[in-house]
C-alpha cells in the first residue's frame, strides 16, 4: 500500500475512533411561545452556547394544533395535554437541533427542572420560565424521542453541523 493512502487511512480510523469516544449527539429543542414572546429567544441561545451546545439547525415557526398534538402525543392521556397544546400554539416558537458531546442530557441540565419552581439556579427554567406550563423551553429526554423530533421539524439538509 502506497506510504499516502496508509497515512490517509490511519487519519480516517483515528478520526471514526476520536468521534466514537466524544459520542457527539443531537437533541431537539424548542424555545417555547413564552420565550418569544417576551424577546427572550438571544438570551436563551446565548446560555445554550456558553454551555457547550452548538445551534446546527433553527427557524421560527407557528404550530398548528395538530402539530403541537403529535409533538406532545406521548402525554396526550394526561389532564394536562389540552392546556399543554394551547399554551405550545398560542404564538411562535423557536424550534432547533443542538449538537454536542452528550448533548441530550447537557441539554436537559441547562433546562432545569419542568416546574421553575424547583429548578436549580442558573438553570433556563429558573431564569426565564414563567410557570409550569409556560417553561420556556424543550428538551429531548432521549436519543430515540430526539430522533423523532428532529424528524418531525428538520430535513438532513436543513441541519449543517
Ligand atoms: P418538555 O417535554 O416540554 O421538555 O418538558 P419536560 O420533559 O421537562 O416535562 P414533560 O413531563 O415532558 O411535560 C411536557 C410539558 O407539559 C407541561 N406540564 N404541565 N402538571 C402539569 O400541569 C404539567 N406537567 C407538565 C410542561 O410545560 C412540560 O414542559
Ligand atoms: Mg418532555
Amino acid at each position: 500500500m502506497p506510504c499516502r493512502i496508509r497515512y490517509e487511512a490511519a487519519v480516517n480510523i483515528g478520526f471514526l475512533y476520536f468521534r466514537d469516544i466524544m459520542a457527539i449527539e443531537r437533541t431537539f429543542s424548542i424555545l417555547k411561545p413564552d420565550a418569544t414572546q417576551r424577546n427572550l429567544t438571544g438570551a436563551i441561545n446565548a446560555v445554550i452556547e456558553k454551555a457547550g451546545l452548538r445551534i446546527v439547525a433553527q427557524k421560527r415557526v407557528r404550530m398548528t394544533r395538530e402539530q403541537a398534538e403529535t409533538f406532545y402525543a406521548v402525554h396526550k392521556e394526561r389532564p394536562f395535554f389540552g392546556k399543554l397544546v394551547e399554551t405550545m400554539t398560542a404564538g411562535p416558537v423557536v424550534v432547533q437541533v443542538l449538537e454536542a458531546e452528550d448533548a441530550i442530557k447537557k441539554y436537559r441540565d441547562v433546562l432545569g427542572a419542568t416546574d421553575p419552581a424547583k429548578a436549580a439556579p442558573g438553570t433556563l427554567r429558573k431564569e426565564f420560565a414563567v410557570s409550569l406550563s409556560e417553561n420556556s423551553a424543550h428538551g429531548s429526554d432521549g436519543p430515540d424521542t430526539a430522533v423523532v423530533e428532529i424528524a418531525q421539524w428538520f430535513s438532513g439538509n436543513e441541519i449543517v453541523g
